[in-house]
């Protein structure tokens, strides 16, 4: 099978940019504008959805400057993507706690996802203010809301409370940089994706590395907690 959700933990923008006797802000500016080139790289390939980790419930914790930086660039990238994403069929849809975000970056991001809900080319998706635990604990208090129902709660329903419950989990997680870590990131989407971790910088991961990616993909053998199918 082929993959048609990627999941994409975008690390290694700090030391990409410390290599080159650069700020971390140049960094991330470079990692902003490597998200367009995989984009693209995806739909050539065929991938359907796109979930990159943008920031991280925990990253409010980075200093005020960085956190000021990543908030502009999401303005910056929104903006400046929106006419391609128009022309190239692709939707943006955000998971995470949108609402923490600065009135710049979500009134951009909001124009952005407006404009582009028709599309159904691709669906780029990205995590921002995202944690997996936080999801879980959203959708559980959402749920304690909405709930009517007192019969036992299976995964098929509680999948509804969910960011984004239509979107298939991710066939395949990718994180860039060398680290081995989740990160919070899909906890629950991510039970059966093949990892695949490469020690390229983000912004240095482009469409050969993302092509040996999925030729390792390849060659794994997913079997979902059942056996292997005899050929
Ligand atoms: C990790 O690099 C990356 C992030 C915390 C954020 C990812 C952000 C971008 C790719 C750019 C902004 C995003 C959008 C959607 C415009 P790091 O800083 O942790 O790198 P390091 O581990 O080498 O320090």
């Amino acid at each position: 099978m082929p993959v048609q959700h990627l999941a994409i933990i975008m690390d290694g923008n700090g030391r990409w940019a410390q290599e080159r006797g650069l700020t971390r802000s140049d960094g991330h500016r470079a990692g902003a504008k490597n998200i367009a080139k995989v984009v693209e790289a995806a739909r050539e390939f065929g991938i359907k959805y796109l979930t990159v980790y943008a920031f991280s419930t925990e990253n409010w914790k980075r200093p005020a400057d960085e956190v000021r930086v990543l908030m502009e660039l999401i303005r910056e990238f929104t903006t400046d993507m929106l006419p391609e994403m128009m022309k190239n069929n692709v939707r943006l849809r955000t998971i995470g706690r949108t609402s923490d975000l600065p009135l710049i970056s979500r009134t951009a991001l909001q124009k952005a996802i407006d404009a582009t809900a028709k599309n159904d080319g691709f669906t780029l998706n990205i995590a921002l203010s995202y944690g997996g635990r936080a999801e879980m604990i959203d959708a559980m208090n959402k749920m304690l809301k909405e709930r009517k129902s007192d019969e036992p709660l299976t995964e098929e329903e509680f999948r509804n409370y969910l960011y984004a419950p239509d979107i298939p989990d991710p066939d395949m997680m990718i994180r860039t940089s060398g680290e081995m870590r989740i990160s919070n990131f899909l906890l629950w989407q991510l039970s059966y994706s093949e990892l695949y971790v490469t020690p390229v910088y983000w912004p240095d991961f482009g469409k050969e590395e993302l092509a040996k990616a999925l030729e390792n993909f390849a060659s794994r053998d997913r079997r979902f907690g059942g056996l292997t199918k005899k050929k």
